[in-house]
């Protein structure tokens, strides 16, 4: 099995207009002059999709959306396809973010259909997963996110179609961040999970998120099994994303 090559992705969430491209082609700049060994990703809100791909095209960041529906077309207002996202020249989309979960009601078997209609269009699925606070406390880590593992990934999930991304719901946002050895513990049973269902299990990357910033990410980075990054609000500007893709990048 070749070695897993990281991938750091930002996630803009509802933050951005046309005017922010500008951060996008910054970090690009970094990355052509630098050339770091993680593979980036950088998903913005859909209306900034198709413009951010014209403007990447040719660099080493690749755009994703944070959000497909599971059906390729039809009359479902305000939703956005899967192979509209690529056609719009995305190359991943982050399916099952908490804040869908929660705040759109996203079920594990949700995430699912969307996780195998990105790769029906051809997405690499970036499938998230994590529990809440009262979960952890209650010692009901594992349980939740092997349940998440379980139900959100499809059959045909593959190394190079589906990405895991393990972010603790109480550590998005909050400046909060678990433990290097409670990260280990989540992370080395999702690569259980993943190794007892899947041929190429060890192939698939597990990003780690929730408050990784500058000052926490080498930290993180080096804890095994994490092979990368999904960065919320230090991912907006390039200045601040730039010293997380070289912690993974430089190792
Ligand atoms: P954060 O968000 O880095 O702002 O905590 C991470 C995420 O939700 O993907």
């Amino acid at each position: 099995m070749a070695a897993r090559r990281p991938l750091i992705v930002g996630n803009w969430k509802m933050n951005g207009l046309a005017a922010s491209l500008a951060e996008a082609t910054a970090l690009a700049d970094r990355a052509r002059a630098q050339a770091p060994a993680a593979e980036l990703g950088l998903c913005p809100p859909a209306t900034l999709v198709a413009a951010m791909a014209a403007a990447l095209k040719g660099t080493a960041v690749g755009v994703g959306g944070q959000d497909c529906h599971a059906k390729a077309a039809g009359a479902h207002t305000g939703d956005i396809a899967a192979e509209m996202l690529k056609d719009a020249g995305a190359t991943y989309v982050i399916t099952g973010h908490s804040e869908r979960r929660a705040d759109h009601g996203e079920s594990s078997e949700t995430v699912r259909a969307k996780a195998a209609a990105a790769h029906r269009a051809g997405l690499v699925a970036i499938v998230c997963v994590g529990e809440t606070l009262a979960e952890r406390d209650a010692g009901e880590t594992l349980k939740i996110v092997t349940a998440q593992i379980r139900g959100s990934l499809p059959d045909g999930a593959t190394a190079a179609n589906t990405v895991v991304a393990y972010e603790p719901v109480w550590a998005i946002g909050t400046g909060r961040t678990p433990t290097t050895a409670q990260v280990a513990e989540v992370h080395a049973e999702i690569r259980r999970d993943l190794l007892a269902r899947f041929d190429d299990g060890a192939g698939f990357r597990i990003l780690y998120g929730g408050s990784v910033k500058p000052d926490n990410a080498a930290e993180l980075m080096a804890v095994p099994d994490v092979d990368g990054a999904l960065v919320g609000g230090a991912s907006l500007k390039a200045a601040d994303f730039w010293p997380i893709v070289q912690a993974k990048g430089l190792q």
